[in-house]
């Protein structure tokens, strides 16, 4: 059986990294996704980026309506690997931090949470607020949870911002046990 990771998209910035992260999960043939795209991450899509929905969709193993709350993920019976959601909203953060599962991103990290499995927030704002950083902390304290922002990195002395997003998913996938083939970690030098 695959390791199936279950990725949240929402109405963040941050797209690119999202569909960094699906090539590297399907570039690990023992990995599959199961992708939820939220209505304003559709929005976000068109608005800051030339992807096309049907072929961020096709990256994927599975595909989920935001509105099935029945679907597979909304039950701990299920098993995944853990939950990634990139890019992550404020909004997203404050469905989490407050168990409001209203639909199938929230109930699936709900589940994640109370199931104990890694749960990554690539989370996306700025400035952050008292009531984001607020909401962030007391998340970070959960068992599994991960808040990983969508922030520049330069260590790995990117030469464009393709490496640099490489770099961002490389990091939000290694929480689930992906090792990424070009990843460069710090080596002290
Ligand atoms: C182009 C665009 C960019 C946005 N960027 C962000 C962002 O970086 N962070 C954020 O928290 N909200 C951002 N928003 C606002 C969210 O999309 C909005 O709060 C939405 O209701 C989130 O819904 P969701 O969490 O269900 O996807 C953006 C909206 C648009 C249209």
């Amino acid at each position: 059986m695959k390791k199936k990771i279950i990725v949240g998209v929402s109405g963040a910035s941050g797209m690119p990294v999202m569909v960094e992260c699906l090539k590297l999960i399907r570039k690990h043939p023992e990995y599959e996704s199961g992708l939820i795209l939220s209505d304003s991450a559709k929005i976000t899509i068109e608005k800051e980026t030339d992807f096309e929905i049907s072929k961020i969709e096709a990256m994927a193993d599975e595909v989920f309506s935001m509105n099935e709350i029945g679907a597979g993920p909304a039950s701990g019976s299920y098993q995944t690997e853990g939950m990634l959601i990139v890019p992550c909203s404020m909004k997203m953060v404050a469905g989490i931090h407050s168990g409001y599962g209203e639909n199938l991103i929230l109930r699936s990290a709900d589940v994640t949470i109370k199931e104990q499995r890694p749960l990554v927030l690539g989370v996306r704002e700025t400035p952050f607020s008292g009531i984001h950083l607020r909401n962030m902390q007391e998340l970070s304290l959960m068992p599994g949870v991960r808040i990983m922002p969508l922030m520049m990195t330069f260590y790995h002395r990117p030469k464009n911002i393709e490496e640099m997003v490489y770099h961002m998913a490389a990091k939000l996938v290694e929480p689930f046990g992906i090792e990424a083939e070009k990843y460069r970690r710090w080596n002290g030098e």
